[in-house]
């Protein structure tokens, strides 16, 4: 005989914030190509016309700099290294959920970093290297748990350096030189 089955409260409610993380995470490829496009539209010289390439008419997995993984089929690399960009770096970068490699070095970013970018969380390296970068240098790179390796130098962030990257376990490979930062005095 069929028998309704009633939830006991708890799990449905367990049900219901569930379902509600799931579509809070429901960013797909389309989120990234949307992202995507927020920092193109951000770009305010590309000589080259490289991210010109970046057209909703192609699939954001053949855009020139973007890798996206066989297993989830999201954006997993960004590498605009070397293409003459000038432009900054938009909070939606954040939302670039399966992140790992970020390279934009030897290019002409500016500005400050925007605080989402700490919801990489798969990030394992980030090269800003040769950049126009400036403002303190924030404490959150030390919040990655994945980075590995993390090179700034050749900007102009300036302040003291956060000692909580000497915290970040897995934290490799640093480069910092060539900045603005605070000698302290022992
Ligand atoms: C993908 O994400 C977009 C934007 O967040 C949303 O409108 C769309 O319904 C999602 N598509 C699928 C198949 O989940
Ligand atoms: C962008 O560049 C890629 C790789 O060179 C190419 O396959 C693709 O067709 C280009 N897309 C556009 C819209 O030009
Ligand atoms: C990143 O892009 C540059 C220039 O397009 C290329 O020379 C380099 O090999 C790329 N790096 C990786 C790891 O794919
Ligand atoms: C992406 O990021 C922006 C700014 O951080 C946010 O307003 C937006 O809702 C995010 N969502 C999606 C689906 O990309
Ligand atoms: C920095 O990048 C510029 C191009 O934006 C390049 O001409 C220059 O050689 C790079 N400098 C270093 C130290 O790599």
């Amino acid at each position: 005989m069929a028998k309704t089955i009633f939830l006991p409260f708890p799990m449905f409610a367990l049900l219901v914030i569930f379902g509600a993380i799931l579509s809070v995470n429901s960013l797909n490829i389309t989120a990234d190509q949307l992202n995507l496009l927020a920092l193109k539209s951000y770009i305010s010289h590309d000589p080259h016309l490289l991210v010109t390439n970046w057209s909703t008419s192609t699939s954001v997995c053949n855009w020139i700099g973007v890798t996206c993984g066989s297993r989830h089929h999201r954006v997993i690399a960004l590498n605009l290294s070397n293409m003459d960009l000038t432009g900054i770096i938009p909070s939606e970068l954040g939302n670039l959920s399966f992140l790992a490699w970020l390279d934009i070095h030897n290019n002409n970013f500016h500005g400050s970093l925007p605080i989402e970018l700490t919801n990489l969380h798969r990030l394992k390296y980030l090269n800003f290297n040769n950049n126009s970068f400036n403002g303190e240098l924030p404490s959150w790179f030390g919040y990655f748990p994945k980075l590995q390796s993390l090179s700034l130098s050749d900007n102009y962030f300036n302040g003291v350096v956060p000692s909580i990257l000497g915290n970040s376990s897995k934290l490799e490979h640093l480069l910092l030189y060539n900045n603005d930062f605070k000698k302290i005095n022992s």
